[in-house]
């Protein structure tokens, strides 16, 4: 490989290859056995050619920030790392387009654009560490996607390297198009098993002048849940309803924000417009919907200071459960908005049946939430296995979806037949054998194995 490869940078010390063996899923660790650092298209058709060419296995990677394996290579190979290619090669703010390489890290991204007075509303909430690569390889969702949406609507177009090295040029740069099939739908979410994007045209918005930040605090999660239902059923819709239940809370209070006394649950209410006499008016309605709902009191963020701490304390609420026990597995489920109550009851019944801690937060807006099971070691594994699996088929019960934005990848992928017929993960599996005959990009991803018979 070494030398098919010329002169694009790799590494194989024992360090690297234990670095790129690892992400954020809590699944387990897969080795490659190199990592290769493209440096543009070039590098990247360089690498999958060479990896055709010899059957060897290559996974697409770059911050290892995914939260369902997607990034690891189980069955070693190469690792292609997109990192350095990390340019921000336009932000125009005429056509309100930008176009970037895939290993820009988004909070870079937001800022350069932000600069111009744009914006750019997704962000999975690990803006300083995610890249936009993987945004797009997970269709990645966040917190804003309640009013604006997730990556997928603001891409419009890629340079795409097929498996087989070839580049092709996909989607647009306007605003609307139906030219053909729409294969940037498709490829944005394939989890790294269709191609690799090395130039993205993204849809820009002009940057909200104002944004008002709201805490409202309830006694417990249900009561919460069931406020924001009633908030989206009053015709109002902020940009964000975050929810926090009590294990959460415990988890984040005192890291830089302290919650009330007796706080057994908690939303972020956030609404953004350009008319602040108009923001009033949704928070005061939203307002009063909490208050109908049972909410003990509301804490308005004075500034951007106290918005900031705010979102610093939701943003460490995953690493901070992880603090918690030694393990903990992040759910991204999503169920129709009606079914979140009747969601978080069942998992925390199921949790306490099983004698685990379930912590759920997340972006109950959209009916998606982060339920996560926290244990304390190998020993729990077979039980919080059996949980999982409950929760999934409990979602699927209420109408939903196993995975919201976190990606099937390796941690769901035997799951998925719990939501989709054979025929539809037949048809799926044809569309990879098509763009990716010999199965060796990001192998055993998204589709269980096959079965021998
Ligand atoms: C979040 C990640 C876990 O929303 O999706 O915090
Ligand atoms: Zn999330």
């Amino acid at each position: 490989m070494r030398a098919e490869l010329g002169d694009v940078p790799v590494k194989d010390d024992e360090g690297t290859l234990t670095t790129y063996g690892h992400d954020e899923s809590d699944t387990a660790d897969y080795l490659p056995q190199l990592v290769a650092f493209a440096r543009d298209t070039a590098d990247v058709q360089r690498v999958l050619r060479a990896c055709m060419k010899h059957g060897v296995p290559v996974t697409p990677v770059a911050a290892r920030s995914g939260k369902s394996g997607g990034s690891l290579p189980l069955e070693g190979g190469v690792s292609l790392s997109l990192e350095r290619m990390n340019r921000i090669l336009e932000v125009n703010p005429e056509d309100l387009t930008a176009t970037v390489e895939p290993g820009v890290i988004l909070e870079a991204f937001q800022k350069a654009v932000e600069e111009k007075g744009l914006f750019y509303p997704p962000d999975p909430n690990s803006q300083a560490m995610c890249t936009l690569g993987g945004n797009i390889a997970e269709n990645a969702g966040g917190p804003r996607a309640l009013k604006y949406g997730v990556t997928r609507d603001y891409v419009l177009g890629l340079e795409w390297v097929m498996p087989s090295g070839e580049k092709l040029d996909v989607g647009r740069r306007t605003i609307k198009g139906v030219a053909g099939y729409d294969l940037t739908g498709l490829l944005v979410g394939s989890e790294g098993t269709l191609g690799i994007a090395t130039r993205i045209t993204l849809q820009l918005i002009p940057r909200p002048l104002r944004v008002m930040t709201a805490l409202v605090i309830f006694k417990d999660v249900l009561q919460a849940a069931r406020a924001v239902s009633a908030v989206l059923a009053a015709g109002v819709l902020p940009r964000t309803l975050e929810l926090l239940d009590d294990v959460s809370i415990r988890a984040i209070d005192g890291r830089g924000f302290n919650f009330p006394r007796g706080a057994g649950a908690a939303v972020i209410a956030e609404v953004d417009g350009n008319v602040e006499e108009g923001l009033f008016q949704e928070l005061t309605r939203m307002g009063e919907v909490f208050e109908q709902g049972g909410a003990l009191e509301t804490l308005m963020a004075q500034d951007d200071s106290q918005r900031e701490k705010l979102w610093a304390a939701r943003r460490v609420v995953s690493s901070s459960l992880r603090a918690m026990k030694k393990h903990k597995i992040s759910e991204d489920i999503c169920v129709p908005r009606s079914k979140i109550p009747e969601a978080i009851e069942r998992f925390k019944a199921l949790g306490a049946r099983h004698g685990l801690t379930v912590a759920t937060y997340g972006h109950a807006g959209d009916g998606n939430l982060h339920a996560n099971i926290l244990y304390e070691g190998p020993h729990e594994r077979p039980k919080v296995d059996l949980a999982l699996e409950e929760m999934m088929r409990v979602t699927v019960s209420l109408g939903g979806t196993i995975t919201g934005e976190h990606g099937v990848g390796l941690a769901k992928r035997n799951f998925l037949s719990f939501e989709q017929r054979p025929e539809l993960i037949s048809l799926q599996r044809s569309i990879k054998t098509l763009f990716d005959p010999k199965g060796l990009l990001n192998p055993g991803k998204i589709f269980p194995p096959e079965k021998i018979s």
